[in-house]
């Protein structure tokens, strides 16, 4: 083959492949689902960043919930993943439940107010001086500590601390031992801790045993080998403290003994089999966030996103300086055009119109975000932009009110947790 024709064939390759890698356009206006839910948000005057549930689709994921546990576990209601007082309340309803696991002193005190019936479970362990407060801070009612309040202790040294704590305010505690059954994010990992613990609760004329609690997310996000493996050898390390405690306490092992694990990743893979516990938390996967986008939450629907109106909508891409927003938009169809959005940078992922990206090269912003987009979108100043979530403990908290939708109007406000720790 001659020289020229060799080059002229590696440059019909090299613009071969160039056109083959170019990005396609991604670019969708909003389907109806979402034109549906600008205009509840506008015939409601919404004109701020709004963080937005979706009411049937909460309860198509209670469903869903519940389908699974088929009676065969009871279920706690994660509290920091749902971080609204009124939000939490439809859960209980909708899921006859009044078991809560809570993460913040503040929210505990809150709840115990607000939520008299509710059985609250730590869902981990906190300092004693946090303890001290939560009994200072709690306000006269029907809500009774000593019997609905379970603290979630992970060694010996802090359960002597909520010891002399209780025996200091004459308050009888309910103590759930945190296991460590694969995770290792603390917890008890040996028999002689667990046994320690034990004697320490049977020592003490306030502190009572209540039961266990085995959190085990990592077993579904090994990056090698199967997850039922791994779920196999936590129920294992569960069975074996299960036993020990069981043996320990004998006669005084307390009839409604709280023997929690799971979580939204794992809760399904509980769906048959026998398993040493007899409640499942899960709260995340009612609202669905982006993280939770996993094979074991397949048949959980979002029901959650974060509103915000366009401020501004160009029909070019530039960046400040050297511009290289025409190379980008010139090579990207998806960075043909720009929005800037009221408000940004949360822990969120663009969801509609499709095909919106952030741009790296001008940076994110919390007071106008730049997004990109196909000139498929049609997008205007003033319409509505919406994006997921990726996990609701702390996102729900930054908004305000949350706006309840319900089939095309917006039907309610949810106040949330004031403070930003879920
Ligand atoms: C102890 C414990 N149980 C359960 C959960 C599950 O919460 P979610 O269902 O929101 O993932 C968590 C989450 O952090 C946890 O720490």
């Amino acid at each position: 083959m001659k020289r020229r024709s060799l080059l002229l064939g590696g440059i019909a390759g090299t613009l071969g492949l160039g056109a083959w890698l170019r990005p396609r356009d991604l670019g969708q206006n909003h389907s109806p689902y979402f034109v549906s839910l600008s205009a509840a948000l506008d015939d409601d005057s919404q004109s701020v960043p709004t963080l937005v549930v979706d009411r049937p689709r909460l309860q198509a994921n209670i469903d869903t919930l519940l389908s699974h546990l088929n009676g065969r576990f009871d279920y706690r209601i994660v509290a920091k993943s749902l971080p609204s007082l009124p939000l939490l309340e439809t859960v209980m309803r909708a899921a006859g439940s009044n078991r809560l696991m809570l993460f913040h002193q503040p929210f505990i005190n809150q709840v115990a107010a607000a939520l008299p019936a509710a059985d609250i479970l730590l869902g981990k362990p906190m300092p004693v001086a946090a303890a001290h407060n939560l009994y200072r801070q709690l306000q006269p009612g029907d809500f009774a500590p000593a019997r609905q309040l379970h603290w979630l202790l992970d060694t010996p040294e802090r359960l002597t601390a909520y010891g002399d704590l209780a025996d200091s305010l004459d308050q009888h505690m309910q103590i759930c031992i945190e296991l460590d059954v694969g995770l290792h994010r603390g917890g008890v990992n040996s028999d002689e801790t667990l046994v320690r613990m034990l004697a320490l609760i049977q020592a003490s004329p306030h502190l009572h045993f209540t039961g266990l609690m085995g959190y085990e997310p990592h077993i579904v996000k090994m990056p090698v080998g199967d997850p039922l493996q791994y779920r196999d050898r936590a129920v294992a390390r569960y069975r074996h403290y299960l036993a020990i405690a069981r043996g320990y306490l004998g006669e005084t092992w307390p009839a409604d003994v709280i023997l929690n694990a799971g979580g939204s990743p794992t809760y399904q893979l509980y769906d048959h089999g026998d398993f040493p516990f007899n409640e499942l938390a899960a709260g995340s996967c009612l609202v669905q966030p982006t993280d939770f986008d996993i094979s074991t939450l397949a048949d959980h629907v979002p029901a959650c996103f974060i509103a915000t109106p366009v401020l501004k909508a160009l029909d070019t891409l530039k960046i400040p300086g050297i511009d290289l927003g025409r190379l980008q938009s010139a090579w990207n169809p998806n960075r043909a055009r720009t929005f800037f959005t009221y408000g940004g940078d949360w822990k969120a992922a663009p969801e509609s119109p499709k095909g919106l990206i952030y741009n790296a090269l001008f940076g994110r912003s919390t007071n106008q975000e730049m997004l990109n987009g196909s000139r498929s979108i049609s997008l205007q100043a003033d319409d509505w932009v919406f994006l997921r979530p990726h996990q609701s403990e702390f996102v729900f908290l930054q908004f305000g009110d949350i706006a309840v939708y319900d089939d095309g109007n917006i039907v309610d406000y949810w106040s949330v947790f004031p403070g930003a720790t879920a």
